[in-house]
C-alpha cells in the first residue's frame, strides 16, 4: 500500500525498512546490497501499482522480470497479503536471497532464476507448485520487453489468471522512446495483437487499459483449453498485421 513507503527523498526511498534506490540509466552498474536495493521502477510507478493489486481477484502473484530484485522485494514488503512468484533468466543473486531470507520470505516469496520467460515447461512447473495449482491473480511481464518472448509469456500464462486477474506489460513503449536507438521488433505489435485479441476471443478478456508505463489487462470469464494462441485466436479477415 501507498504508505509503505515512510520516507522519499530524490531517487531514495524507504518502505518496510527496507532502503530503495531507483535507477534510471547504466543499470548494469548498480548492484544490490545488504544495505541497499536496486529497483527500476520508481516510488510513484509502484504506487501506481496499488490499484492493480487491489483489483486482483486472488493472492497469487507472478512476477517476470527480477533484474537486482526491487519490485520483487517492494511488493513483497507492500502487499504482504501476497504470494510472490518471481523468475528471470539471470544467474542467483546472493544479495537478493539474503534480504529473501532476512527478512523471513522464504515460505511467501519464491525466486526463479536461470529461467526464461518463454519457457513453458518450466512455468508450468512454477505456478503449479508456487500457487498449489491454484489460479493467478496478477501477472507482470518486466522481463527482456522483447517482441517474440513477452509474446511467449502472455501465450503461456494468461489462461493462468483467474477471472478478473490482472495481466501487466511494463514498458511496452520502448520503441517510441527519444532514447530507443534500438530497431529490434517492437513490443507495440503485442499491444496491438491484444487488442485484436479483446474482441476475437470475447469474453477471455474483459478490458485493456494502455497507459504510458504500462499495458493492464483484465481476465474476462471465457475459458481457454490451456495456453492462448494468438495466431489462431485473433481475427483478421484473412489479412495479416504489419510488424513494426
Ligand atoms: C527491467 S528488468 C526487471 C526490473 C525489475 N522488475 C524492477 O522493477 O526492479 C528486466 C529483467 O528481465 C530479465 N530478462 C531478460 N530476458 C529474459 C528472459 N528471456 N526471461 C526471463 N527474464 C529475462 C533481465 O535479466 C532483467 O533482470
Amino acid at each position: 500500500m501507498a504508505n509503505v513507503i515512510t520516507h522519499e527523498d530524490g531517487n531514495t526511498f524507504v518502505a518496510g525498512g527496507l532502503t530503495f534506490n531507483f535507477i534510471n540509466s547504466n543499470y548494469k552498474e548498480h548492484k544490490t546490497t545488504d544495505s541497499e536495493i536496486v529497483v527500476l521502477k520508481s516510488a510513484d510507478i509502484l504506487r501506481s501499482y496499488d490499484k492493480v493489486f487491489d483489483a486482483a481477484p486472488n493472492k497469487n502473484f507472478l512476477e517476470v522480470g527480477i533484474f537486482e530484485g526491487g519490485s520483487t522485494l517492494f511488493f513483497a514488503v507492500a502487499h504482504p497479503e501476497f504470494r510472490i512468484s518471481a523468475l528471470d533468466i539471470r544467474d542467483p543473486d546472493d544479495a537478493v536471497l539474503r534480504h529473501v531470507h532476512n527478512l523471513g520470505l522464504k515460505e511467501r516469496v519464491k525466486i526463479h532464476y536461470n529461467t526464461s520467460q518463454s519457457d513453458k515447461d518450466a512455468l508450468e512447473k512454477i505456478i503449479r507448485e508456487d500457487f498449489s495449482g491454484e489460479d493467478i491473480g496478477l501477472i507482470c511481464d518486466d522481463a527482456s520487453h522483447n517482441y517474440n518472448l513477452s509474446r511467449s509469456t502472455f501465450e503461456l500464462t494468461f489462461g493462468k489468471l483467474a477471472r478478473g486477474g490482472q495481466y501487466c506489460l511494463e514498458d511496452w513503449a520502448w520503441a517510441h522512446w527519444k532514447s530507443t536507438s534500438s530497431t529490434s521488433l517492437a513490443l507495440t505489435n503485442l499491444v496491438f495483437e491484444m487488442v485484436v485479441l479483446l474482441p476475437s476471443t470475447r469474453p477471455l478478456i474483459d478490458s485493456i487499459e494502455i497507459l504510458p508505463n504500462y499495458v493492464r489487462l483484465v481476465r474476462g470469464p471465457g475459458k481457454t483449453n490451456g495456453d492462448v494462441n494468438i495466431d489462431s485466436m485473433m481475427r483478421l479477415r484473412g489479412k495479416k498485421l504489419t510488424l513494426i
